[in-house]
């Protein structure tokens, strides 16, 4: 009986296949293609602890059949494959249907095989968090994205549904037959990159600071938990935590020019964009930049917002990295592997 991984080539999925293959589980990790090397050869090389194995199947959300084959005879299940871009021409189809259409082939296909025992949803802040919030709050997980649209925030949008379906389709099960369900909420992610693949995603910021792309810093917090922190949380929600948790994994916080003061003192013969720019001038940068709207800047730029990880480290026991150390953990791969 093995667990099943789905998303396995990506960031986070890299990460729990490591961390239960050091635990000694047979795992069956999902790609899209096989034959890729920037999706499998990471995990290939991944050391693996006595009475382990690794399976790498090919799997595409939208092929239920492929989705069900994945999952057939599997006790445990993580799944985490979904689309993490924020913005696209087609959000409906870039980004929405990989998790609504996605995760229906996924609760199919568990139901199908009858033999899913655990099973554990990668959900986000992004399903939490309102377009608008108050400066300084904190929430917790009684919060919904509810507000999210294709249009402001397809993504929370795809998250939400996503979760939505995983917890509609589990309550409509005879409580005898169901798995065990858990949903894991990270914020933004850093920590040790394994593929070049890995450099997209939550890292999309830190890489436009090592590449510097842009002359400046937003005034923007942006909460951080570590990739291996989040992998252990995976995996811990399998078997700890309440029945139906909503788990958020928060570490803690960085202002991003704080972020990129640290990066320059780690590093002081890269060149770094230390400069913050202030709130007005950000807002002026917006209105002309592809990548972020005034809308965007007004909601999210000098405000604060924390978040409520109390119940993940008091049901799966979990100890937070410091943000800093993920970030400063994040570059050496990068610049080993000459990613930059
Ligand atoms: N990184 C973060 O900061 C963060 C924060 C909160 C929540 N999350 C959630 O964590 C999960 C993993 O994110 P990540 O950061 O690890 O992103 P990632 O590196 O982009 O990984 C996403 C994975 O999903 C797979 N995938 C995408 N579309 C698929 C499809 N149609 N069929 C099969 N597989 C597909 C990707 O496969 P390919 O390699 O073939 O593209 C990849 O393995 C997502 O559910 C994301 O929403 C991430």
């Amino acid at each position: 009986m093995a667990v099943v991984v789905t998303g396995a080539s990506g960031y986070i999925g890299s990460h729990i296949v490591a961390n239960l293959l050091a635990r000694g589980e047979a795992v069956r990790a999902t790609v899209r293609d096989v034959t890729d090397p920037e999706r499998v050869a990471h995990l290939e090389a991944l050391p693996i602890a006595d009475g382990g194995s690794l399976d790498i199947v090919e799997m595409d959300l939208f092929d239920a059949a492929s989705v069900d084959a994945a999952i057939a005879g599997a006790s445990d299940l993580i799944h985490t494959a979904a689309s993490v871009i924020v913005r696209s021409k087609d959000p409906q189809r870039k980004i929405v249907d990989p998790s609504v259409i996605g995760t229906e082939n996924v609760v199919a296909a568990v139901e199908k095989a009858g033999t899913v025992e655990r099973f554990v949803h990668t959900s986000s802040t992004a399903a939490i968090r309102p377009m608008n919030y108050r400066d300084g709050m904190t929430l917790t997980t009684d919060t919904w994205a509810d507000d999210a649209t294709l249009e402001d925030n397809p993504y929370g949008l795809a998250k939400v549904s996503s979760e939505r379906i995983v917890r509609g389709w589990h309550a409509a099960q005879p409580a005898e037959s169901r798995p065990r369900l858990v949903t894991i909420h990270p914020c933004m992610v850093f920590g040790p990159p394994m593929s070049p693949r890995h450099l997209r995603g939550s890292l999309a910021l830190l890489m436009a600071m090592v590449r510097r792309e842009t002359p400046l810093n937003l005034p923007m917090q942006v909460s951080i938990v570590d990739v291996r922190d989040v992998a252990e949380a995976h995996v811990r929600a399998l078997t700890g935590g309440e029945e139906e948790g909503r788990y958020l994994v928060v570490a803690g916080d960085m202002m991003m020019g704080d972020m990129a003061k640290a990066l320059k003192k780690a590093h002081p013969k890269r060149r770094w964009a230390t400069w913050v720019a202030p709130y007005w001038f950000a807002l002026f940068v917006a209105l002309f930049h592809p990548k972020i709207s005034v809308s965007w800047a007004r909601n999210h730029l000098r405000k604060k917002l924390y978040w409520d990880a109390s119940p993940a480290e008091r049901d799966l026991e979990m100890i937070w990295k410091d943000p800093i150390e993920s970030l400063l953990d994040t570059t050496p791969a990068i610049f080993e592997n000459g990613w930059d």
